[in-house]
């Protein structure tokens, strides 16, 4: 063990939270009989639930509710690997990149062999029929998450070169690929008049159910013939007010059809399909993975790559950068059916902290809104942390998935690009606070932003990852 272990602190309960046990069922209540863990036990904890998680076919997303490979999961899962196995954290990358298709989109889940679990499985989005580019052999959804791959990659390079390793040949293999990923992604996904990376599910922005897309989902009118269909997501959650609604999966499953149909291609996608967004977010991830990839790059005397990555990069910040509101520094995504702004506030908002500096206006708006009163100190809330959709805004449920719960991806990735952008003490905090929320033990998917609740999934494995990685910084720094 390294050395975040030393020096194992006594960890008190912040006043205010409910206290839960591992299996979310609550304790005795407020005070003494909540266990919340140290550094050391959280570290060690995290690595039981990513060995939990573990499969031959890489590390499922939570041990239930997505039993396969999620791609932004998994090159979170991957960079969090880093932290105790780079070999491991490799094979997580070349596992995921053996679903990528031949046209480069790195897709959705990548199912593992015995496919079963999950709805919708193989047989729903039946890629190997409908496209020839879905690979043969790999069973995969047919439709994108952000592209957040490249830090995975940097991340594993960064372990490797720690611990010197000469894994040259595969980072450079590995680069191939996610470089492959970006130019799908400028090639097909590019909205020529906006900038903004398309999506045509809400499922591609991984905030599924997020108030960001109500306005473009309202016009999404599933057909008489969509087949007939089970859920299984609700029966692996607390109550059905942690998941999307009914009348949501209804739409999820007719977008699902509308793909199939056009054989999940964009460009026949974009004539057919009735939900088209410009999602900023993705955009600036993007935009951010490039300038990633083009530093790998660099470090692997791969010229061209790097130039063509940095070119990428300047026209993804250049969109993000329109798309900002000048006074709160948030960013809006794009209906592209009608061009008209999508301006709910959601944590998606907070993109210009993902692909600027703090030298750039953006991010110093972005940076004020996101430690006001209307987001991480907002009045109530457990821990000071973002929920995944502004408190006051009307849309705002405090239990429902991407709607307003607390997400610690999310906070580690907002963290880690603070930190990037030069903004150490806004990452401190988010560090420190999103570390306080974990030692819980329970790694949930989402929290309750007031009473701090676990929901969703519980030993959720990117929950983990963000766990190590936070640890792997060192002895923790005071919060603001
Ligand atoms: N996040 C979706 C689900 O909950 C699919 O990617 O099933």
């Amino acid at each position: 063990m390294g050395r975040w272990c030393e020096g194992v602190d006594s960890v008190s309960v912040p006043s205010g939270i409910r206290c839960w046990s591992q299996d979310k069922t609550m304790s005795a209540g407020m005070g003494a009989d909540c266990r919340r863990l140290s550094d050391a036990e959280l570290f060690s904890a995290a690595v039981d639930v990513l060995d939990a998680n573990r499969t031959p076919h890489g590390t499922r997303a939570s041990p239930h509710l997505y039993p396969h490979q999620w791609s932004w999961d998994a090159a979170f899962i991957a960079a969090g690997l880093a932290v105790i196995d780079t070999s491991r954290a490799r094979a997580e990358l070349d596992l995921l990149h053996a679903g990528q298709w031949a046209n480069g989109m790195i897709p959705h889940i990548v199912f593992a062999p015995d496919a079963g679990g999950y709805f919708p499985g193989p047989e729903r989005w039946a890629c190997a029929s409908v496209s020839p580019h879905a690979p043969h052999g790999v069973a995969t959804s047919g439709i994108i998450q952000p592209p957040v791959h490249a830090l995975a990659l940097a991340a594993i390079m960064e372990a490797d070169a720690g611990q010197q390793l000469h894994t040259d040949a595969w980072q450079g293999a590995a680069l191939q690929k996610v470089a492959a990923w970006h130019r799908y992604l400028v090639r097909e996904r590019t909205d020529s008049t906006t900038g903004l990376i398309t999506l045509f599910h809400g499922w591609e922005s991984g905030m599924d159910n997020s108030p960001r897309w109500d306005a473009p989902y309202g016009k999404v009118a599933p057909g008489k013939d969509l087949p007939p269909y089970v859920r299984r997501d609700t029966h692996h959650v607390g109550s059905d007010s942690e998941r999307p609604q009914d009348e949501e999966y209804n739409r999820y499953l007719w977008l699902l059809e509308e793909g199939k149909r056009v054989g999940y291609e964009a460009s026949a996608w974009k004539v057919a399909g009735s939900f088209q967004v410009g999602d900023v977010f993705a955009t600036a991830v993007f935009a951010r993975a490039c300038d990633v990839a083009a530093t790998c790059a660099d470090s692997l005397q791969m010229r061209d790559v790097a130039d063509e990555m940095r070119n990428f990069a300047d026209g993804a910040r250049h969109a993000v950068r329109v798309h900002c509101d000048a006074g709160s520094g948030l960013a809006h995504d794009v209906d592209l059916a009608s061009g008209m702004p999508l301006r709910t506030d959601t944590i998606a908002g907070f993109a210009p902290l993902l692909c600027f500096t703090s030298s750039d206006a953006e991010f110093a708006a972005a940076q004020r809104t996101l430690f006001s009163a209307d987001w991480c100190t907002a009045e109530g809330l457990a821990f000071p942390l973002p929920p995944s959709t502004a408190p006051q805004s009307p849309a705002f449920e405090e239990e429902r998935y991407w709607r307003g719960p607390v997400w610690p991806i999310m906070n580690w990735l907002l963290g880690w690009a603070l930190g990037e952008g030069g903004d150490a003490e806004g990452a401190a905090h988010l560090r420190a606070h999103g570390l306080d929320q974990l030692r819980d033990g329970t790694f949930a998917e989402y929290y309750q932003p007031y009473d701090g609740s676990p929901l969703g999934s519980m030993k959720q494995s990117w929950t983990a990852a963000a766990a190590l990685m936070w640890l792997a910084q060192g002895a923790s720094i005071p919060g603001r």
